[in-house]
């Protein structure tokens, strides 16, 4: 695919980066090579915990695309809505990340709090332990019917989300893993094809990216694949 790929472009649309690197500079270097393959750069605990909310306006200049925030919030109500706005005075958050299993009231302080420019993401199960479709399948109800726009899942399971859930709920998908890739810690993996076929709207690659001798390559064909299971998604009246 051409670098110089226009923003809006399948593939690239679809695909995160979680910059889960030590220090702002390391992820301002992520950005600037990923860029043309990366449509979203999602900053995680390390990276915030490092070097703060600064570091996320930060980046939504580098990269001129709004960032997701996967903080992954979990609390009482009161204090994930007050968090929640502070995260809404930041310039240039998409995501925002809670625990879809931490109630209905958490979840809709979450959505009051985090305002209309941010969307909220309930974590159904973390795709580095074992979970069954259907308790998955519970858990995005729950968050869906509290007013989440959208979910993580793996795509071991996103099918059977995207079949309880609808087609208007965004659903976002970690733990992918090209062909030969190591899994790492994650436990419930999937492909690239296969899961935006599942109906995963977006893919979170991280290592088999960052950890490829050729990163930017890896981003590129990454991106192709996914392309190329969208139009066949497209194609196959989906
Ligand atoms: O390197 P890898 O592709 O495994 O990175 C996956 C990213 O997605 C990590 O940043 C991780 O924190 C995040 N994530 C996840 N599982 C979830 C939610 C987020 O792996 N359920």
């Amino acid at each position: 695919m051409d670098p110089t790929i226009a923003k809006g472009q399948p593939g690239r649309d679809q695909l995160i980066f979680p910059l889960d690197v030590p220090d702002l500079a390391t992820a301002e270097s992520w950005v600037k090579r990923l860029a043309p393959w990366v449509g979203t750069f999602k900053v995680g605990l390390e990276l915030f915990s490092a070097a703060g909310p600064a570091a996320v306006e930060r980046l939504v200049d580098v990269s001129g695309t709004r960032v997701f925030l996967d903080l992954k919030f979990h609390d009482i109500p009161a204090t994930v809505e007050r968090a929640a706005r502070a995260v809404s005075r930041l310039a240039g958050v998409r995501f925002l990340t809670v625990i879809a299993g931490g109630g209905e009231e958490m979840l809709r302080g979450a959505i009051r709090g985090a305002g209309d420019e941010i969307r909220i993401l309930g974590v159904t199960r973390l795709t580095s332990r074992p979970a069954d479709p259907a308790s998955v399948v519970a858990v995005a109800r729950g968050a869906v019917e509290a007013g989440c726009p959208g979910l993580v899942c793996s795509g071991a399971e996103v099918a059977a989300v995207r079949e309880a859930v609808g087609a208007a709920i965004e659903l976002v998908c970690p733990g992918v893993r090209p062909p030969g890739a190591d899994a790492g810690d994650q436990v419930r993996v999937a492909g690239v094809a296969e899961t935006i076929a599942a109906g995963a709207d977006f893919l979170v690659v991280g290592r088999p990216i960052r950890d490829a001798s050729e990163p930017e390559r890896s981003a590129e064909a990454i991106c192709d694949e996914i392309r190329v299971a969208l139009e066949l998604r497209a194609n196959s009246g989906e």
